[in-house]
């Protein structure tokens, strides 16, 4: 199994598996890239921060920076129209005591906050500025410099020929979600137009987009030609997920999912580092959307969510997550 994988190089980095975690604002903040790391994975990007915002000294920007000494390698995402003022907040970010492994641009996000700024998923309309911006950003970096892409706006006929011209302005690695912009998260991840992005550009390209299991990953690592595979959605309420990888690939076997009591016991891992990063009031409301996920696919499940977003004491929520949910199912 081992040979069908070779880890993603990228300068310095070599990254194995070559499965990594998905940017996911809202959820993949330092405290659950904690856990991830702990279940085996090997490479994180924060969740997206603005390049203004940043420079504007906005405490919610500098917060998403934070990370532990552990939790690398680390991309830190930005989002921006204005390559210059992407550049200055890339070149402030090197300066920052935590420290970064690579500069990532969003070019994908959907938000209308966000397109309407000619940011994220708007970039992709136009070849000039989303090459300005990783120009600008190989001046200031001495750090590789990624973009994480959809496929296009609304029609992914140019995915190839932008990709191309991300390369062409200095991209060192390319991350590509198989859905165009104004699909949203409806239809398929297309791997086909993800796979000849892989087989056209010189740099690594990580494919993402719907892979929900260890046997999915290793499929589309080795169907697409992608250098490596990104997981979001498939990660929530399940760090599990790396070690199913690393066992599958190790053994070609696939581990028992894991039971109730494991996962209750993750969460509640989950949810005490949250209160002590958060505070109570703010770690509890920011675990009512994990939790929701940790319970899913049991039965009981709906049962659960309910009784944990009615509880306003953290105490009485670990009490359930440690031992109370047995008399919920
Ligand atoms: C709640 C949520 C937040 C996300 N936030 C970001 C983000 O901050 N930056 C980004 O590039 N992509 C973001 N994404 C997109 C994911 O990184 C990923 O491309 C997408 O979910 C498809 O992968 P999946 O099918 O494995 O989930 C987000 C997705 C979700 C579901």
């Amino acid at each position: 199994m081992k040979d069908i994988a070779r880890p993603l190089l990228l300068g310095h980095l070599s990254i194995w598996p070559p499965f990594v975690s998905a940017p996911m604002a809202g959820y993949t903040d330092g405290v659950f890239r904690e856990i991830l790391r702990e279940f085996g994975c090997p490479y994180c990007c924060t969740e997206m921060v603005s390049a203004k915002g940043f420079l504007l000294g906005g405490d919610n920007t500098l917060e998403i920076l934070e990370h532990s000494p552990s939790d690398r390698p680390l991309a830190v995402q930005l989002f921006g129209e204005d390559p210059e003022i992407i550049a200055r907040a890339a070149a402030k970010i090197q300066e920052l005591e935590y420290k970064f492994d690579v500069i990532d641009v969003n070019m994908g996000c959907p938000a209308r906050k966000i397109t309407s700024q000619g940011a994220g998923g708007a970039l992709l309309k136009d070849i000039p500025r989303a090459q300005a911006i990783v120009r600008a950003l190989k001046g200031v970096s001495a750090l590789p410099v990624s973009a994480k892409i959809r496929l296009g706006w609304d029609d992914p006929g140019r995915a190839v020929e932008f990709a191309e011209a991300l390369y062409d302005a200095g991209l060192d690695l390319l991350v590509v979600h198989g859905r165009t912009v104004s699909q949203g998260y409806s239809g398929r991840s297309d791997w086909d137009t993800i796979s000849e992005i892989a087989r056209n550009l010189p740099i690594p390209v990580i494919g993402n987009g719907d892979v929900l299991s260890p046997e999915e990953a290793l499929f589309r690592l080795k169907s697409s030609g992608c250098s490596g595979i990104m997981i979001g959605r498939g990660l929530l309420g399940n760090p599990f997920f790396f070690t199913g990888l690393t066992r599958f690939l190790e053994s070609g076997e696939r581990p028992p999912a894991p039971s109730f009591d494991e996962k209750m016991s993750v969460a509640a891992e989950h949810f005490r580092r949250a209160i002590k990063r958060y505070g109570e009031r703010r770690g509890l409301l920011e675990m009512r959307k994990h939790l929701a996920f940790y319970f899913k696919g049991f039965r009981g499940a709906s049962r659960l969510r309910e009784l944990v977003n009615r509880e306003d004491s953290p105490e009485r929520v670990l009490e359930i997550l440690e031992k109370g949910w047995r008399d919920a199912l």
